[in-house]
């Protein structure tokens, strides 16, 4: 396969920001084990929601090598930058849980927006106007466009920003940089915005994951409001592959959409993942896992409805997701019950214990 497209992306030595967290590191699997990428950066802070036990299967791999830094150090991330002459950067790293951006929005502003620029301005300053070869590539998120109604057309690459959120207001302000730096400095930059993600090695304060561990301990399974807000749900290995296709051929200066194609609720989902535990648990005590399921208090200015218009991409780029949502969210569940000690790690650890506590009080 020629791999290099018409996007004119190297893609021989390739820095992944925030790859020790759940997509960034399903996509540095995706990448080692489908490209012929020679080098795997991954520069991660490694908060709360970052492990390095994401990346176990391919830390032997001489192409990988892990870094742990802050993308808001900028003169480390320049220092990186010419030492892997790295010619392609995929931005990842955020804060990106909005119940914890409602309660400290500044963390979010200083990840996703300052670290964003720091990121920016390294890749300016090293490159220095020779960007042949080169690309920048932000990951986004369909939050930017705020909420819909049930009735309302899915969001385009030309809806206005109108985030609602301080998560959401962070990463649009972030989106806004990055085109800022295409438009005046000439950075072959290229966006994508990204629908709800699910799959394997999320961090359990997400929904889909939560419902799951939720199930495993017998435990309430929170559901915000009425329960009836809608997602497009996309299972996080087609996310990979859109990604791939943007760096290959995307146009520079231009952002694609990519979602599941999916509208159900909350409800809808918890009760799919309550059943799927009925089949694959039938002798548990918690079944029939519905039973779990709790109404609590709705999040402050929770959008009611994400939908994404992907033609843009699936007409360029040939790219539509592949995974129907009942395969992924079953591949999903069987991740999490043939892991456990990856789980386990997880939820006994004091930062999602402090989570748990603070985000839902009254709880053993
Ligand atoms: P995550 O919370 O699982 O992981 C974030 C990673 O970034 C962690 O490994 C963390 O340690 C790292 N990080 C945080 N601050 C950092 C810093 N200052 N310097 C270096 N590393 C830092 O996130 P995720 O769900 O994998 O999301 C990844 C990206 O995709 C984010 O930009 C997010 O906005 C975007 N996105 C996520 C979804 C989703 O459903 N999860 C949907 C659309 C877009
Ligand atoms: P989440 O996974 O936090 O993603 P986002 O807020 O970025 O969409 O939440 C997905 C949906 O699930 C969202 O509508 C909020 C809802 N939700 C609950 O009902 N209960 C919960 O405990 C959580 C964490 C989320």
């Amino acid at each position: 396969m020629d791999w290099v497209g018409r996007g004119n992306s190297r893609m021989k030595n390739v820095l992944v920001t925030g790859g020790a967290g759940f997509i960034g590191s399903n996509f540095i699997h995706h990448l080692l084990a489908r490209t012929p990428v020679q080098r795997v950066v991954n520069l991660d802070a490694l908060t709360y929601a970052g492990t390095p036990a994401n990346l176990a299967e391919v830390q032997n791999d001489t192409r990988y090598r892990f870094v742990h830094a802050d993308i808001c150090d900028g003169e480390k991330v320049q220092a990186l930058l010419r030492e892997e002459h790295v010619d392609t950067i995929v931005h990842f790293a955020a804060d990106t849980h909005v119940d914890r951006s409602i309660r400290d929005p500044e963390t979010f502003y200083q990840t996703n927006v300052l670290g964003t620029l720091r990121l920016l301005e390294a890749a300016r300053a090293v490159w220095a106007g020779d960007y042949t070869g080169k690309r920048f590539h932000h990951i986004s998120t369909d939050e930017v466009y705020g909420t819909l109604e049930p009735g309302d057309p899915p969001f385009s690459e030309s809806t206005p920003y109108i985030p609602r959120s301080p998560y959401a207001a962070s990463k649009a302000a972030a989106d806004h940089l990055v085109r800022s730096f295409f438009h005046t400095y000439g950075l072959p930059v290229t966006l994508s915005n990204c629908s709800n993600n699910y799959g394997p090695r999320q961090y359990p304060e997400k929904f889909i994951p939560l419902v799951i561990q939720r199930c495993l301990r017998g435990e309430r399974i929170p559901i915000y409001g009425d329960g009836r807000q809608i997602r497009d749900w996309i299972y996080v290995e087609d996310h990979c592959c859109g990604i791939l296709r943007i760096l290959q051929d995307g146009r520079p200066g231009e952002t694609y959409h990519l979602g599941g194609g999916n509208q159900p609720t909350n409800l809808e989902i918890a009760n799919l993942i309550c059943d799927l535990m009925d089949r694959k648990r039938p002798q548990s005590a918690q079944v029939p896992h519905r039973r779990l399921l709790q109404f609590i208090t709705d999040r402050p200015g929770h959008d009611r409805r994400y939908a994404m218009d992907c033609t843009k991409i699936e007409r360029e780029l040939g790219w539509t997701p592949q995974i129907h949502l009942a395969e992924g969210l079953e591949q999903t569940v069987d991740w999490y019950l043939d892991h456990p000690e990856w789980l386990e790690a997880v939820i006994q650890a004091e930062p999602y214990r402090a989570w748990m506590h603070e985000q839902y009080p009254g709880e053993g």
